[in-house]
Formats: C-alpha cells, structure tokens, sequence
C-alpha cells in the first residue's frame, strides 16, 4: 500500500520538475557555492543586482508551501529554497508556486540534518525556521532545528551578519531555542511572545501558525544574527 502511494506521489513530482528539485538524484557537488545559477537568465528584474550579489533565503521545513509561496510573491528580487524531506507535502507546494507563476523559488527534496553538504561558506543570507518539530522529550533535544549543534551549521552557510527568523507555537521550544543562541553567543532581537498581537507588519501566516493561532495559541518569534 505504503509503496504504491510513493509511487503515485513521484509521478505527479515529476510534472514540477522546473520547481522540484531532488537531492538523492538532481544535485552534486557542483551545486555546492553555486545555487543562485539556478536562476542566471531566469529571472525578471528591474534592478542592477548581478545574479551573484542577490540574496538568497532559504525556509527549513517548508511543508505545503504557504509561506514561502507569498513571501517569494512579496520579493521577486529574492531567490528562495525552500528544504523539505516529504515530498507529498512538497508537491502541494509546488502547486502553489507553479499557480503563482514564481520564477525565484524552488524547492528541495532533502534532509535538513546534511545541510552544510550542499551550501557553501557564506552562500546564504537567512534562513526562517518555522514552526519546526517541537521534539518534546529530553533526549531528542539534539534534533530540534535550533540545537546548537545545528547553529553550528547555519553559522558555517551564512554570510557574515546573515540571520534566522525563527517561529514557533511551542514555548517550551522557544525558551529552549533562546538558550541555545545565547550559548552560541549570537545576537537576537524581535523577541515576542505573541505575534499576532503585536501586529507585525508584513508577517506572513503559515499553514501551521494559522491553525495554532486560530486555536488561541499564542505564537513566539525572534530574529538572530550571526
Ligand atoms: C511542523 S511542520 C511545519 C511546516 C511549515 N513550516 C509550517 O509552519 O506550516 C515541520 C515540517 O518540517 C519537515 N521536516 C522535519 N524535519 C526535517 C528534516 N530533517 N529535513 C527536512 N524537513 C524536515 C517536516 O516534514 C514538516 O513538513
């Protein structure tokens, strides 16, 4: 049963093979240093950036799409990556993108846990991690997105002053995360404990935060610098 639905699913993957792109088959070390040359000649700007000096973003976890579909909607000047390790969620993603007409974001299937195999040193501008999984029990704590172990990660892909918007309807988790970019001696500002009642201007919902928020939970944010 469980085979038949993957195989559906990469059937239909394959109809979003300008938007999705594989890890285990489409990539090699060559990407490595190089993704902004996914778009040379692709993208439309009004602008004299050079395809090297754009910003690239890239959103962990990016699920069925929401936000990375409008916020790339919002910044056309901007290339985004969204990584994703299912790749049923990732199709509704990219149905989203492709129903936009967005030619600055694509979208990978891959494993967080490997992510300095495919950027380089100083390749990436931001990365917003939102609503990550919370992993509740003590001794899984490593695998929680802002363990310092991943900031060590982050800290070798992004740029100098480069930053992560972190998000989260967890408490627990977000009081762990503050922990963990103090222990890395990193910079954080924006810290709110409600969202939605601060009102940020251009805050951009995801699938998540729409149905913690529409339950009454209260949503956590902050910004880090590197
Ligand atoms: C709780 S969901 C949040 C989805 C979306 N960001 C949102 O806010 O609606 C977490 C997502 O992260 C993905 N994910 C978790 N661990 C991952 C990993 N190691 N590599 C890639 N994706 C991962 C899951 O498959 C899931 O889609």
């Amino acid at each position: 049963m469980r085979l038949r639905k993957k195989s559906n699913i990469n059937e239909k993957i394959i109809k979003f093979n300008d938007i999705i792109i594989n890890a285990d088959t489409d990539i090699n070390d060559a990407n490595k240093g190089h993704w902004r040359n996914l778009w040379v000649n692709s993208v439309d700007s009004a602008d004299s950036v050079s395809n090297a000096d754009r910003h690239l973003f890239i959103e962990l976890g990016t699920g069925k799409g929401d936000f990375i579909s409008q916020t790339a909607e919002l910044n056309k000047n901007i290339y985004f990556l969204g990584l994703e390790m299912e790749s049923t969620v990732l199709y509704a993603a990219a149905k989203k993108i492709r129903e936009k007409d967005l030619t600055n974001v694509r979208l990978l299937i891959f494993d967080i846990n490997n992510i300095e195999d495919i950027f380089d040193e100083n390749e990436v501008d931001r990365i917003y991690i939102n609503f990550c999984d919370p992993w509740p029990k003590k001794r899984h704590a490593k695998r929680r997105l802002t363990h310092i172990r991943f900031l060590d990660k982050y800290r070798r892909i992004l740029v100098p002053n480069g930053e992560i918007h972190f998000k989260t309807d967890n408490r627990g988790l977000f009081d762990f995360s503050l922990e963990q970019f103090e222990l890395a001696n990193l910079n954080v500002s924006d810290i709110t404990y409600d969202l939605h009642a601060d009102n940020l201007a251009g805050n951009v919902e995801t699938e998540y935060e729409k149905k913690f928020s529409s339950l009454g939970v209260p949503i956590c944010r902050c910004v880090v610098k590197f």
